[in-house]
């Protein structure tokens, strides 16, 4: 089976981030699972306008390319004041169509929470994009302080084990809905 295309997106655009860390360790297991090619979608470099513009400008039209050309998606996230940062939505609504009958699983990080909140969040707005969110999600409460230097974090064998059940039902749906797509087009508003 060729490999999953996974677009791996940063929902942090902030300097320093603590998204660097949590991302590099989400595409290392996402590297080690095997089945995934892996494009790291990320808003600082995207160049997105400030407000959506009334037709799509030269940036949004390039994201847009590269969520089509995606079978599934992986959010790493922080959580800001209970739910997921803005530049990370401005990433989801700057596309539409490009997320339909795709799966998409999520790594939250941050305080207390771990992100569950923003990741409980997403999973409403990517529904409503008609994406389809897998059951599991990693969470990491005080990530900041948790993660080792070398970027693992804590517990990693148990990390990196609940890491790779999730991209295991992340390609599950990724290949199933890949060849749904191919087989019969999907019609978000068929009646
Ligand atoms: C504005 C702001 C609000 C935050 N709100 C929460 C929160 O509601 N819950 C939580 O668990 N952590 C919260 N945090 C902590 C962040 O999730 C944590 O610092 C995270 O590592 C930030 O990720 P980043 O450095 O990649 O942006 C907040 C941090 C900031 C800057």
């Amino acid at each position: 089976m060729p490999p999953i295309r996974l677009a791996l997106l940063l929902g942090s655009n902030r300097s320093p981030r603590f998204c660097d860390t949590v991302a590099a360790w989400a595409h290392a297991e996402a590297a080690r699972h095997g089945g995934y090619r892996v494009d790291v979608v990320d808003p600082r470099t995207l160049g997105l306008p400030a407000a959506l513009p009334p037709a799509p400008d030269l940036p949004t039209l390039r994201l847009r390319r590269r969520l089509a050309a995606a079978d599934a998606f992986l959010v790493v996230t922080p959580e800001y004041n209970h739910g997921y940062p803005a530049p990370l939505k401005q990433t989801v609504d700057a596309a539409q169509a490009e997320w339909q009958a795709k799966p998409v699983a999520f790594v939250g990080y941050g305080g207390h929470s771990g992100g569950l909140r923003a990741v409980e969040q997403l999973r409403q707005v990517f529904c409503a994009l008609h994406a389809v969110p897998v059951h599991d999600s990693l969470l990491f409460p005080g990530a900041a302080a948790r993660f080792d230097a070398a970027g693992r974090p804590p517990d990693a064998d148990a990390c990196g084990r609940a890491m790779q059940a999730m991209l295991a039902q992340l390609h599950w749906w990724s290949a199933a809905l890949r060849q749904a797509r191919a087989e019969r087009p999907y019609r978000a508003n068929a009646a």
